[in-house]
């Protein structure tokens, strides 16, 4: 059995490990890598930890005492333990090619996967025809299979998301109600709480601060404030905690020789990642306090303290950096469709895999906390097993729409972007095996769509699709409802759909649609649905009237059928973005930080 694969070495040290996952888990069943571009060697080992993570995060048994040195100590446990992993090593660090990914689509098929949890999203935006993703996913969808995708990692900008396929299920990182926080004493004992990761405290004795401001270099002030790589100068900076105002530059301070460093919270990264030196991100306003301090201090010195976890009573908040819709190829659907954790998260790591080692412990972590739309991937795959083993026969859209359906919204007003943060909201796994109605989308209506787009755009449509009609995204059978509406216009829209009775044999569903529609009209016909078996499908149409929107303009609402048992929800969208200048929305100079490998699981039942 290949289930060390993972995790072996060469080195003496980690045959322990291999020893106790071989024992007591044989979770992994299939390990291989694809390399068609010879990039690097051709071991399925996990080289960079990702993998690891994502796949404990579905299948991992319970580890009490978990804790990355000491920090988020608790019982450590994946979504289903009783799943199996069966690993398609398609990426080689960060570097995914298009062959690769299609080709490890293609094994997982043939090998008879459930369910293929990517958590690759590309840093640009491709029409469907051209996404390896959008077609491995395709083809797994017609053999019943569901994929389940990271949004990415480009966020907040709007339109920052490359993963929009209809087939897939698309998922966006948010915080969990635990967050780490980082400290930092100045000599004065004023603490300041920011983001880090730091597993230990900065010495006995504290650490002299510097600013960049003050570096010998012959740079402007601004560059030597930012503390730009070619102002840095080791004489300097060495054995200190060095404070700069841009957080861009840490591998050339690191390599200048600083003990540390502070910078400002990263707009766009705004939560603790472990760093291979100590270090802390404040917000600005404790940042003036220690440039405060910095100034009146006879000997400025610092201690950065180890992290700690606190309680977060605004959870689920979107994360930062997690990639926004709409799409601006498909912007008539909600993408992204769900969000589950993905900020700070514990979860197994490769041993084999330096931890940013600190120099005074560079031993292997058995775990390690990482953040993204890669981790909250993995959470909805466990989910979307956990539903399937209710329901094996449930097709990949039956489990989507019980997952979307039954998620929780999210505080709409924190957002001005809306759904296109959060989709339908955080998944609820519970609820989502008892959703009531589905909506089921056929292969038929995806490829229609997708030809739809294709000849829109005046690209190629799939191979073999003929495509006599075709459907616009807001015709197909999709589990929530969004349009892009010409501004200038007033308007009437229509949402076709279908609902299949999974629920009670005799059940009477009844229209609410939620949110202030005092200037539409709204009409769900018929507004009634009476199921007198399982497995009934009936139909009705959503019309809504308005007057023009404002550019850039968004109104949400929802529509709810109920039973008095179940609540079957939908978001319903309305927008005007991207309709100006749409193409521009994505800064392409964006840092591509998504992680990237692909990772398929197997549910043995
Ligand atoms: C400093 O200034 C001198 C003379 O203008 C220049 O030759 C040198 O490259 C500068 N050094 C840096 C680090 O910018
Ligand atoms: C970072 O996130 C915290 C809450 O998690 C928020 O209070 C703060 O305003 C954010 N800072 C920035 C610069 O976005
Ligand atoms: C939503 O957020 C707003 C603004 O912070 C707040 O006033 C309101 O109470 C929140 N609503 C709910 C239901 O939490
Ligand atoms: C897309 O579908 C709509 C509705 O069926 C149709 O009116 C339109 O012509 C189609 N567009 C293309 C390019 O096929
Ligand atoms: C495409 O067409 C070829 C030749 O007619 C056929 O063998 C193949 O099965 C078709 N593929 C699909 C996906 O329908
Ligand atoms: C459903 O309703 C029909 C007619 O009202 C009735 O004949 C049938 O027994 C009911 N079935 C169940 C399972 O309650
Ligand atoms: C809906 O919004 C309008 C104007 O914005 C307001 O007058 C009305 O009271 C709101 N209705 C509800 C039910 O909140
Ligand atoms: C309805 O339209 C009026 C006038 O355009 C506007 O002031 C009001 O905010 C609108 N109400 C809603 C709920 O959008």
């Amino acid at each position: 059995m290949k289930a060390s694969v993972l995790f072996l070495q060469n080195g003496k040290e980690h045959v322990m490990v291999v020893k106790v996952l071989s024992v007591t888990s044989k979770k992994i069943i299939g390990a291989r890598t694809f390399s068609l571009q010879s990039y690097k060697t051709f071991s399925a080992r996990d080289t960079f930890g990702h993998g690891t993570h994502a796949a404990s995060i579905i299948s991992g048994r319970e580890v009490i005492d978990a804790s990355y040195y000491g920090i988020a100590k608790g019982i450590a446990r994946g979504g289903v333990p009783s799943t199996r992993i069966a690993a398609y090593k398609a990426c080689h660090d960060i570097n995914c090619f298009d062959i690769d990914v299609l080709s490890a689509f293609d094994h997982a098929i043939a090998d008879g996967v459930d369910i293929i949890s990517v958590s690759i999203a590309r840093p640009k935006l491709v029409e469907l025809t051209f996404d390896p993703i959008a077609i491995g996913a395709f083809h797994a969808m017609e053999k019943g299979i569901l994929t389940v995708n990271a949004a990415g990692n480009d966020g907040p900008l709007l339109s920052s998301i490359t993963n929009y396929a209809p087939w897939t299920l698309t998922v966006a990182a948010s915080d969990t109600d635990r967050r780490i926080v980082g400290k930092l004493r100045l000599g004065n004992h004023e603490e300041h709480v920011g983001n880090a990761i730091n597993p230990f405290s900065s010495r006995v004795k504290p650490v002299p601060l510097v600013y960049g401001k003050e570096l010998p270099s012959n740079c402007s002030e601004i560059k030597k404030r930012k503390c730009l790589p070619e102002c840095l100068e080791t004489s300097f900076i060495n054995q200190k905690v060095i404070m700069c105002d841009e957080h861009r530059y840490l591998g050339e301070i690191t390599a200048s020789g600083a003990f540390g460093f502070i910078v400002p919270i990263s707009l766009q990264k705004n939560y603790s990642k472990i760093m291979s030196f100590p270090s802390i991100a404040l917000p600005t306003k404790s940042l003036d306090s220690v440039k405060a301090y910095k100034k009146n201090a006879k000997v400025p010195e610092v201690h950065i303290l180890k992290s700690e976890t606190i309680k977060n009573p605004g959870a689920p908040y979107v994360a930062s950096d997690s990639a926004r819709g709409p799409s601006i190829f498909m912007p008539d659907i909600i993408k992204p469709d769900v969000i589950a954790p993905g900020v700070e998260i514990l979860a197994a790591f490769s041993p084999t895999v330096p931890q940013y080692g600190y120099e005074w412990n560079k031993s292997p972590m058995k775990f390690s906390i990482l953040s993204g739309t890669s981790i909250a991937c993995p959470h909805v795959v466990a989910a979307a097993a956990f539903v399937k083993s209710f329901h094996p026969e449930w097709s990949p859209s039956a489990i989507k729409s019980a997952l979307m359906t039954t998620a929780s919204e999210l505080n709409a007003s924190l957002y001005p972007e809306g759904e296109f943060a959060y989709g339908s909201g955080q998944i609820d796994p519970l609820k989502a095996t008892n959703p009531g109605l589905v909506y089921e989308t056929s292969t038929e209506e995806y490829l229609r769509v997708w030809c739809n787009i294709s000849r829109s755009r005046g690209s190629v449509t799939p191979a073999n699709a003929s495509c006599p009609h075709t459907l616009t995204p807001k015709e197909i059978n999709y589990p929530s409802m969004a349009v892009q509406l010409d501004m200038k216009k007033t308007f009437t829209v229509s949402f076709p759909r279908t609902v299949t009775n999974v629920g009670h044999t005799n059940s009477t569903y009844v229209a609410v649609i939620e949110g202030n529609h005092s200037n539409l009209s709204i009409n769900v016909e018929p507004n009634t649905l009476r199921f007198t078996t399982l497995n009934q499908k009936m139909k009705f149409v959503v019309t809504i009237r308005g007057k023009r929107m404002n550019p850039s303009s968004i109104k949400r609402l929802a529509l709810l059928w109920t039973d008095g048992v179940h609540r079957v929800r939908s978001p319903i969208v309305l927008h005007t973005m991207g309709t100006s200048n749409g193409e521009k929305a994505i800064n392409p100079s964006m840092f591509h930080m998504i992680f990237v490998i692909l990772m398929i699981m197997i549910l043995m039942c």
